[in-house]
């Protein structure tokens, strides 16, 4: 049966897996890690990967209307200037008196304070000093003269790349709006308190699209692109029940959205954000036109009138998302007395997506097995182990969330049918070959 996943302790057992798993480890860990920075280990560089390409796959190779784009993290400073953020991208900060610590004044019922028992600062008893707004962009120094002329920004979001090559993007690709520029990179932000695994951190990564459209057209194409990013969370086979839409009031709005909506999912820490998507108005364009000069207005044979094209952003945490498949994808079964770990990942993601094992390592099943293996691996991500029991072997696949687990036993040296085990029925069907790769793809592809 499956126990209830609610608990407190399950990110306690998901940050657990992924180190033991190799899908998370603390960054720098031999140094005794840096705060809040985390790497990705082969299963979790291979599921991201995996979730980066999907997203790309259904943004750009699928479609005729949005074209990709690769921009750099350091941009001219000006940029910056020009987008809001060196003015408004702060999150209010109080310094506790008592015990030094620094939280978000707008977030001090779910901080904690680093005195034990640990407390929310609101429970604590330390006094708060007056909040002030902290700017979240981090700053390095561009050539070997570190003053104020040289400071440039690391992005705190890929969304800007994507505005000042609109122009290039236009003219190179001839895409008439509505068309999109999709973008996944790195971004970085000084979070105050980051926290909760890798759902906030300082360094992370988003996968952003920008949509421009003809302004009547704006609320169109903003729910258009609710309703498909809704189903591409669905089509990853994330538990719906635990989605939903949260709409910004006004006293949330960011300085650049006239509506927006949160996809919110409900982790273990209680419901949050997993991706934002704005109508961003002609903000971004009428400002850096305003800024550069460049006549950044769209025409063609279609309108009598240039204009400025709203933007509709759908902006996804790619951290955030893997942080998602691994809660909504851990379940804990009792098997014969045994506690087993489930990791149910959509085998579209998954970083093995199928596993070959001889049952035993003699009588010719280890060389039947290899040879499986090596067509399959030409399709799949594949991989082979022939060490311990096979219940220890599925029990290995099943934690590292491979959804497919093919045994070569006696009967197949007989007939070269093998079993066909799935992670989630536990079902077994038995096929050779040739039909084996036919399943596999349609079981991937459904
Ligand atoms: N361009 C719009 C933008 O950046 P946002 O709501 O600030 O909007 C979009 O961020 C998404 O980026 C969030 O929904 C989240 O998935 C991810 N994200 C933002 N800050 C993050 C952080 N500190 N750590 C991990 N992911 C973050």
């Amino acid at each position: 049966m499956s126990a209830k996943k609610n608990n407190n302790d399950l990110m306690d057992k998901i940050v657990s897996l992924c180190k033991r798993r190799g899908f998370v480890y603390p960054s720098s860990e031999i140094y005794g890690g840096l705060g809040s920075t985390w790497d990705y280990g082969p299963l979790g560089a291979e599921l991201k990967r995996n979730l980066k390409n999907y997203w790309w796959d259904a943004m750009t190779n699928r479609r005729d209307d949005i074209e990709g784009l690769d921009a750099a993290i350091l941009m001219h400073p000006q940029v910056w200037h020009t987008s809001g953020h060196v003015a408004e991208f702060a999150d209010p900060l109080v310094d506790c008196k008592k015990c030094k610590a620094r939280f978000r004044a707008d977030k001090l019922a779910e901080e904690r304070c680093p005195l034990k028992p640990s407390k929310s600062p609101l429970e604590c008893g330390g006094e708060l000093t007056e909040a002030r707004q902290f700017n979240l962009m981090f700053k390095t120094f561009m050539g070997p003269v570190e003053d104020d002329a040289h400071v440039v920004f690391v992005r705190p979001e890929t969304a800007q790349g994507i505005y000042v090559n609109f122009l290039n993007v236009k003219n190179s690709s001839r895409q008439k709006v509505p068309f999109g520029i999709a973008q996944v990179g790195k971004a970085f932000r000084n979070e105050i308190t980051p926290g909760n695994f890798i759902f906030r951190t300082r360094e992370f990564e988003q996968m952003e699209m920008q949509y421009f459209v003809h302004p009547s057209e704006d609320e169109k194409w903003f729910e258009y692109w609710r309703q498909e990013r809704w189903e591409w969370y669905q089509s990853l086979g994330i538990n719906m029940n635990k989605m939903r839409w949260h709409e910004h009031g006004q006293e949330e709005l960011a300085h650049y959205a006239k509506t927006a909506y949160d996809i919110e999912y409900e982790y273990p820490f209680g419901w949050q954000e997993l991706e934002g998507i704005h109508n961003r108005t002609d903000f971004d364009l009428s400002r850096h036109m305003e800024a550069t000069g460049k006549d950044l207005r769209y025409s063609d044979d279609r309108y009598t009138e240039k204009f400025i094209p709203f933007i509709i952003e759908t902006s996804a945490g790619v951290d955030r998302t893997l942080l998602t498949l691994l809660v909504d994808g851990y379940d804990e079964v009792e098997i014969k007395g045994e506690k087993r770990v489930f990791l149910r990942l959509s085998p579209r993601v998954a970083p093995i997506q199928v596993a070959v094992f001889p049952l035993v390592k003699k009588d010719g099943m280890p060389e039947f097995a290899e040879k499986v293996y090596l067509q399959l691996k030409k399709r799949f991500k594949a991989f082979y182990d022939v060490s311990g029991a096979i219940g220890r072997r599925y029990a290995r696949m099943d934690e590292a969330g491979c959804p497919f687990g093919i045994t070569v036993d006696g009967q197949t040296l007989e007939d070269e049918t093998m079993t066909v085990r799935d992670r989630d029925t536990m079902e077994q069907k038995r096929m050779k070959e040739g039909e084996l790769i036919e399943y596999l793809q349609r079981q991937i592809n459904s």
